[in-house]
């Protein structure tokens, strides 16, 4: 198992989304038999029960490691450090980040109370709060950069010439990020946040298609999907237009399984189709 070119690993940042935890079961079921696979959590949470590791038939060769972190940049440091011990051949890396509001409880840590600002999305410009979109922006784009950048690192210790495996990110953005297809207004600052991020990511493939030829960059909207971060939203949503984060979590893992490295990222909604930024 601890043989680099016969293990492959998956990276899960934000495991404790309803979808990042559906795409790791999907991992597990699409293994080859042969193939030891290795899963990488990374979460708030000081542990993460997948509910599938408990099938021992599905979870044969499978390792699965998970590592908790408060997301400044010092402590994404130091499970880059822990990782690199970790990791075989890296194929697929998910970054889950995202907030809408906190409306739940999954706006806390395990042992954290917190005494932020309220979120809910601005309906009208006069709603927007300083704290609010601090919280928005350091959650929706700068986690998921420091990541990215961290990651880095760890790419590059990888193969990357043209015949070497390919690595596909995925980073969970949204439709409402787009800048060219914002017709509707409101939610102001998850609108931002994500729009930020989509240029982060397009900004990044600008680098790697120079520094890392074989990583693939996705900002990939999963469309509205029953999770805690959809529920105070999901009453006028359209008869069979909300997903289960398993029906999502396989759109995503397909994608991932079947785009190759062209130098830019794509913007990809959960068909597959292109978003326009
Ligand atoms: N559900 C939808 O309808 C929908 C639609 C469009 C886009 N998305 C995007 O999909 C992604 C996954 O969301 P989900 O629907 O699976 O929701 P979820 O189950 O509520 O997951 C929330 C995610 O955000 C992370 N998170 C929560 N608070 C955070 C904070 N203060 N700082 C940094 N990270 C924090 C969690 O990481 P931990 O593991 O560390 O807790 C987890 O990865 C998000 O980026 C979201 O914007 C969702």
């Amino acid at each position: 198992m601890s043989d680099s070119t016969t293990t492959e690993t998956i990276i899960v940042i934000g495991a404790s989304s309803l979808i990042a935890q559906a795409f790791i079961s999907q991992a597990i079921a699409e293994k080859e038999p042969d193939l030891a696979l290795t899963i990488i959590s990374v979460s708030r949470q000081s542990s993460l029960t997948l509910p599938v590791m408990t099938r021992p038939a599905l979870a044969n060769n499978v390792t699965h490691h998970h590592i908790s972190c408060d997301y400044q940049q010092a402590s994404i440091s130091r499970c880059i450090a822990d990782m690199s011990s970790m990791v075989g051949t890296i194929k697929k890396i998910i970054i889950c980040n995202g907030i809408l509001h906190s409306k739940t409880t999954n706006e806390r840590t395990d042992n954290e109370t917190t005494d932020k600002t309220h979120l809910m999305p601005e309906k009208r410009i006069e709603d927007i709060n300083s704290d609010a979109l601090q919280q928005l922006f350091y959650a929706n784009s700068i986690v998921p950069m420091l990541w990215l950048s961290a990651l880095t690192e760890l790419l590059l210790q990888q193969p990357h010439k043209i015949d070497s495996p390919k690595c596909v990110i995925s980073l969970l953005s949204a439709r409402v990020g787009s800048i060219s297809d914002n017709r509707l207004g409101g939610w102001y600052g998850y609108r931002a946040s994500k729009a930020a991020l989509n240029m982060l990511i397009k900004t990044t493939a600008v680098e790697y298609a120079r520094r890392l030829k074989r990583v693939k960059l996705i900002a990939f909207h999963p469309g509205t999907t029953d999770t805690p971060l959809s529920k105070p939203f999901q009453a006028n949503v359209p008869a069979g237009k909300l997903f289960t984060p398993e029906f999502v979590a396989s759109q995503l893992f397909n994608i991932m399984a079947n785009i190759e490295p062209n130098g830019q990222a794509s913007y990809l909604d959960w068909q597959g189709k292109e978003i326009s930024w």
